[in-house]
This record gives C-alpha cells, sequence and structure tokens, in this order.
C-alpha cells in the first residue's frame, strides 16, 4: 500500500519518467525513476529483477523466447510497484564487438559572432564520425574528448563561450553490431516495448555509482558481472577506454562446483551464503554442510575452504582488470583509483582483495550512493547499478516530454500481494 501511495503521492508532479533494463547474462533487471516536475529530484518507483531462466553462454540474448519471457517478469513487476505503464526502455550494450574508435571533426565558426555556441558543439561532433566504419555497425555515442580552436588552443573539455573560427574536436566513437540492436529490439517489440536509448554498459553503470568528483578526477570503474568484467576509465567527466574481461561470478561457481564436487546450484548457494575471498580477512572459519542429492552422503568444508576455492579467480580477474587498465596508459591518472560494482562484488573480502591487487584505493559502489528517493535502499546492490545508470541516462537524455500514464488497478491490494511474493521469492532465492 505504501508503495502505492508513493507514486500517487508525486502524481501529477511527476515530469519525467525513464525506465533502464539491464539484460545481464546473469539476471534481467527494470528500474523506473521519475522526475519532480517541482524541485527534479529523481525518484525510483518501482523495480523488478528476473534471474535468466536460461544461462547465456555467450552473448546477453542467445535465447530470444528465454529472453522475451525474462524480460516481460521484470518489467510486470516494476510497473505493479510503479504504477507507471511502460512503453519505452532504455537498454544498455557492451560485448567483444563493441569498437571504440578515434576520430576528428572540423567546423568553422560563424564570422558574425565568433563565440562558440551549443550548436557548433553539436555541428562539429556530427563531422566526428569516422568515414570507415563497416555498413553492418551503428554508432551509439560520440564522446569528444578534447576540443582544439583555430588549431593552436588545445585540450580543452568545454569550448561554450569561448572564441574562434575554427573548432576542432578530437572524439572517441562507439559504434555496436547492428544485428545486436535489432536482437535487442526484437526481444522489446514482443513485450511491446519500444528502444529509447541504447547505451554503452560502463556509461550508464559510471552514472548510477560514480560521484561528479570522481568522474571529474579520474576513476577507473570495475563491474564484475556473471560472465564478464567491465573495465573503464573516466577523467575530465568523460569515458577515456573500456574493455572487457571475458571472466565473472558464473566461472567463480564453475570452479567452486569442480572442486567441492557438488552441482551447480550447491556451489552458487554456498558462494552466497558462505563465499569469503580473501584469506587473511576471513573472521569466522565455521564448517558449512552441504546436503547429497538423491540419497547421497552429505559433505562437509570449511569457510577457509571456499574461500581457497574463491579467492585465485577473483584474483585472476582482478588481475586481468589491472592489465587492462595498465594497457590504457592512463592508470597514473587515476586519482581516484578503483570503484568496484556489480553483483560478484557481494562476496565478503572483495574490497581488500582488490586493494591488494590494484595497489591503489578501492571502494564499492552502489546505486543508492547517489542517495535518490523512493525505492533506493530497494536498489542498493551492486547488480542493480546498471539498471538505475540505465534509467538516469534516459532522464538525462529525453528531450520529448512524454506525458506518464499511470496503470489503473481495480484491486491494488491482490496485485500488491502478487507483486511482493515475487520480490520476496526472488530474495529468498539469493
Ligand atoms: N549475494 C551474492 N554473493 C555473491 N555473488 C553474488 C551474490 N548475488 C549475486 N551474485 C553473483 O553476481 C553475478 C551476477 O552479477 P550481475 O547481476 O552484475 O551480472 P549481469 O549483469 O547479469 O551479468 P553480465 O554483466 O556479465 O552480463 C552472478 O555470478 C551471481 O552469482
Ligand atoms: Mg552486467
Amino acid at each position: 500500500m505504501e508503495k502505492k501511495s508513493k507514486t500517487s503521492e508525486l502524481g501529477k508532479d511527476i515530469e519525467k519518467v525513464s525506465v533502464g533494463l539491464d539484460i545481464g547474462s546473469w539476471k534481467v533487471c527494470a528500474v523506473v525513476l521519475a522526475q519532480s516536475q517541482k524541485d527534479h529530484a529523481p525518484t525510483i518507483l518501482g523495480v523488478g529483477i528476473k534471474e535468466r531462466r536460461s544461462k547465456p553462454r555467450y552473448g546477453k540474448i542467445d535465447n530470444i523466447d528465454y529472453t522475451v519471457k525474462d524480460i516481460e517478469e521484470a518489467i510486470q513487476t516494476a510497473m505493479l510497484q510503479s504504477n507507471v505503464s511502460i512503453s519505452k526502455v532504455n537498454v544498455g550494450i557492451i560485448n567483444q564487438n563493441v569498437k571504440f574508435t578515434d576520430s576528428r571533426g572540423i567546423v568553422s565558426i560563424s564570422s558574425s559572432h565568433r563565440v562558440i555556441d551549443e550548436e557548433d558543439v553539436q555541428r562539429v561532433l556530427s563531422e566526428a564520425k569516422p568515414s570507415d566504419l563497416p555498413l553492418d555497425y551503428k554508432i551509439i555515442h560520440i564522446l569528444p574528448q578534447e576540443y582544439i580552436i583555430n588549431n593552436t588552443f588545445g585540450k580543452i573539455i568545454n569550448p561554450i563561450g569561448m572564441s574562434g573560427s575554427k573548432l576542432e574536436v578530437l572524439a572517441k566513437v562507439v559504434s555496436v553490431p547492428s544485428l545486436d540492436v535489432e536482437n535487442i529490439s526484437l526481444c522489446l517489440k514482443r513485450n511491446n516495448l519500444e528502444l529509447g536509448e541504447i547505451v554503452l554498459e560502463p556509461i550508464a553503470t559510471g552514472l548510477a555509482v560514480l560521484d561528479e568528483q570522481e568522474f571529474e578526477s579520474g576513476v577507473a570503474l570495475v563491474d564484475v558481472g556473471e560472465l564478464s568484467t567491465e573495465v573503464a576509465i573516466f577523467i575530465d567527466g568523460v569515458l577515456r577506454y573500456f574493455a572487457s574481461v571475458p571472466l565473472g561470478g558464473r566461472h567463480i561457481t564453475d570452479d567452486m562446483r569442480t572442486l567441492m564436487k557438488v552441482v551447480y546450484a550447491q556451489a552458487e548457494e554456498v558462494k552466497r551464503n558462505y563465499g569469503h575471498c580473501y584469506l587473511p580477512m576471513l573472521r569466522e572459519d565455521k564448517q558449512i554442510i552441504v546436503p547429497g542429492i538423491k540419497g547421497r552422503k552429505p559433505m562437509t568444508f570449511t569457510r577457509s575452504q571456499i574461500c581457497r576455492y574463491i579467492q585465485p579467480r577473483m584474483e585472476e580477474i582482478f588481475t586481468l582488470a589491472l592489465e587492462s587498465l595498465r594497457s590504457s596508459g592512463l592508470i597514473n591518472k587515476l586519482e581516484l583509483g578503483v570503484v568496484l560494482t556489480g553483483g560478484s562484488m557481494l562476496i565478503e573480502g572483495v574490497e581488500d582483495l582488490a586493494s591488494q591487487v590494484f595497489g591503489m584505493p578501492v571502494r564499492l559502489g552502489t546505486p543508492s550512493d547517489l542517495n535518490y528517493q523512493g525505492l533506493s535502499q530497494e536498489v542498493n546492490k551492486p547488480y542493480f547499478s546498471t539498471a538505475v545508470g540505465l534509467a538516469i541516462y534516459g532522464l538525462k537524455n529525453s528531450t520529448t516530454k512524454e506525458k506518464v500514464e499511470f496503470v489503473q488497478t481495480e484491486d491494488g491490494n491482490a496485485k500488491k500481494g502478487k507483486f511482493w511474493d515475487m520480490v520476496i521469492n526472488f530474495f529468498k532465492k539469493l
């Protein structure tokens, strides 16, 4: 009841609504974010999460039918909770095929004013499209790295208001295979949803977990998910580098399964409930009993044993992330070190292990660090970072003011009951 009145309380005061849909390899989740007319404060109105019914092996959509169903469940839950009718969603994308290409654009500034304005910046950015982009690729972001005015005055981050007759931009262009976007659209269409913004995942995740100082000073964002670990560097408020390491939480569970000689679901449960990844910080070495399947004998492990199964793989993930940061040539500019996020960062001991491996300050980032109103506590988990960031990206970038439609519920109580059952069931499984 409380959640429903929250939406009605905001009611007509809502100026914009944006929905983030994270189609991850482990889960699909949707976050409904609203911005109020009065103070523009963002409020989280609804959250829906569905663990993938079939775990993709490569790429996030390797079974369209299952993905469609997972999206449907996540969206339905978010819709019931927020009472907002969802028709358009912002979706993230990242895979080994994403291209990050250097590019440049040049325009002349009209001699009548010679002061660079927003329109000039937009013009020069549209000139920065690479000419050799494969035909089956689609540009999703043109990210200005620096501007140069009249050939000489260089390394400018924001040229608006400066005078000059020629504006040049050095940019990074993010492009993705068109087919990937088509597959996402297909899954959405089958749920009567429209694709809003398509966003490079680290850009979205950064918006949810990094603060302004981190964006500006220089920070590495390391998102350890299910199948991969995304590494990104932000300096001067701009994405400067990203890479994907093909290891994540699934590889940790797989190691445990092999070494413990248990089935995957048992290894996953032990990882989530008793996992630790830094032996020197393990306080209580209690025993864990894993029941035997179909009359087999139960097995006993200690937490330190489990830690020995997890730590090497986590260390490998962080070491590969560090190598990637080194190869960027920007590692010495990371004044604020590393921010960790993604579901795998719920394993105890990650911050201590990461500090050892990275040799720089490390903190754990979750979306609630940004103090949103509404259901900010519900999204206070590192696996919600990308979905929240996608919703924020949608709010920041939507220019059209679409009418916010509310779901009409005849029997709010009954639906609420069903909604809470779904949420409780999901968290019970964790
Ligand atoms: N409480 C927990 N303790 C430890 N690990 C957890 C916990 N909850 C979730 N995980 C792990 O987090 C991982 C999923 O993280 P996340 O949701 O960030 O991935 P994803 O975004 O779906 O995947 P990807 O980004 O690789 O596509 C899984 O491997 C899961 O086992
Ligand atoms: Mg992810």
